[in-house]
């Protein structure tokens, strides 16, 4: 066997592992699986029975993205015995005081670890602080594998770009960034990943550059969203339509194209306080990205009192009012409701003992009952004191002022567009957006 594993895994001499098939794993597993033989390892049996018979349990990919690829699905940590080459990509969550929860992660290098030989390599793509490649996860790799890094094995970081729903930026299109121990496990690394990135990759100088770049990516959208989440709180009190101002503004060539809305999901609203827990960790106090955490966080609560201001204005009881929210999952057109904060708009609604209904034609409602124990209702009726559209699906994209009007109790009704998608479409009905 030639020492490159590069030259190993596209001779199919070596296979090449994905730990963890989530939204970012079982995408590159199949790709991956299209030019070398591939095993997925999932601990969630389920989710491997349905891969197992080509569905993404992710709800991402059709049943035809698994054709012609030479994969194992399994959740069974002996298949991973004769692999060479690892790549992790399971959650890096936060805990309920924004902590970095490293358990799935350091649990996936125990599994790596378990099984590790000579020569192989371990490439991480979760998101993570800086350091925490090598100071975290090496550490158990060695101590379960009782090899040497860079002596015996050798290990990468790459962060993942790709973004839930979007069809247009995908894992073949967009430049990913690699990582390695040394440059020869970066070259043989970069080749690795272009059997299946398009677009080519870009090679960083160390782990610790990677990883700080992807953190950077979400932390600095984050911020930015932040920003005009405070703008936008601003102009409602000057009587200013954010949109129409961020319309003018857009059309210089350096301002920056970012809109209010809700901060939810597992990357944007969770990834920077990875940084801030490290920051602090290293001394120092972080000051706007904290800030921009705690406007993003407050949106919610702000929209849901918004609407209770625009209903009690309408001269109603607060208490008999009833509301419609359109929209459940963390964004646009996708199906995952994890840290929604379409949820804080309700919470803040029920504290004023508003009754709320809440519709989404992508959630599921038995999910968002186990999550958050709100239901989805099947069917809106149509004596809402006020419909909250608070995710722009494209399924709301079309409704007409006559659709949402159709809705309300009373000529009285209040409506909250959230994105400013019926900007200037809106005459008779109360109308507010952020
Ligand atoms: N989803 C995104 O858009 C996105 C984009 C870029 C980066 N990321 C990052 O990629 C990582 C993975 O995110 P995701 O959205 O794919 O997660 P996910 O929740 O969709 O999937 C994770 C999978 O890992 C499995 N898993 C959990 N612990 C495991 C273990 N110890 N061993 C094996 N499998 C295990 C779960 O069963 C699940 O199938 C995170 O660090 C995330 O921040 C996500």
């Amino acid at each position: 066997m030639s020492n490159s594993i590069y030259n190993q895994l596209i001779n199919k001499e070596a296979k090449l592992a994905v730990i963890g098939l989530g939204y970012v794993g079982l995408p590159i597993a199949l790709e991956f699986a299209r030019k070398i033989s591939v095993v997925g390892f999932d601990i969630n049996q389920e989710r491997v029975d349905m891969m197992k018979n080509n569905i993404d349990p992710s709800n991402e990919l059709e049943s035809s993205d698994f054709d012609n690829t030479e994969i194992v699905f399994t959740a069974n940590q002996e298949d991973l015995a004769d692999v060479n080459f690892y790549v992790v990509a399971v959650p890096t969550p936060i805990d309920d005081a924004n902590l970095p929860n490293l358990r799935p992660l350091l649990g996936a290098s125990a599994t790596v670890g378990k099984v590790l030989k000579k020569g192989d390599y371990v490439v991480f793509e979760s998101t993570v602080y800086p350091g925490c490649t090598e100071e975290d996860c090496i550490p158990v790799l060695e101590t379960e594998s009782g090899l040497k890094y860079k002596e015996d094995f050798m290990v990468g970081y790459s962060p993942e770009r790709i973004n839930p729903g979007d069809k247009v930026h995908t894992l073949q299109n967009v430049v990913k960034v690699v990582s390695g121990s040394d440059d020869h496990s970066l070259e043989e690394i970069a080749k690795t990943y272009e059997l299946v990135v398009e677009a080519g990759v870009h090679r960083a100088p160390t782990i610790k550059v990677a990883e700080a770049a992807k953190i950077i990516e979400n932390t600095q959208r984050d911020v930015n969203i932040a920003l005009i989440n405070e703008l936008s709180i601003i102009f409602d009190k000057l009587k200013i339509n954010t949109y129409d101002v961020l319309e003018a503004a857009g059309t210089k060539w350096n301002f920056l194209n970012f809109s209010p809305g809700l901060v939810g999901g597992h990357c944007i609203g969770v990834d920077p306080y990875y940084l801030t827990h490290k920051a602090k960790q290293a001394g120092y106090h972080t000051k706007i990205i904290n800030s921009g955490r705690y406007v993003n966080d407050s949106m919610g609560f702000y929209i849901g009192k918004q609407t209770v201001k625009k209903i009690l204005a309408r001269g109603k009881h607060i208490q008999d009012a009833k509301v419609l929210v359109l929209g459940a999952t963390f964004k646009e057109d996708v199906t995952d409701i994890r840290n929604s904060k379409v949820i804080d708009i309700i919470s803040e609604l029920k504290s004023f003992q508003v009754h709320v209904d809440l519709a989404d034609p992508h959630a599921s409602s038995k999910e968002m009952e186990n999550e958050y124990g709100v239901g989805l209702i099947p069917e809106p009726t149509n004596d809402y004191d006020a419909v909250i559209v608070a995710v722009n699906h494209k399924e709301y994209k079309d409704l007409t002022e006559t659709d949402l009007r159709a809705m309300m109790k009373d000529d009285l009704g209040v409506l909250v567009d959230v994105k400013g998608m019926y900007k200037g479409k809106i005459k008779n009905l109360e109308y507010w957006s952020l």
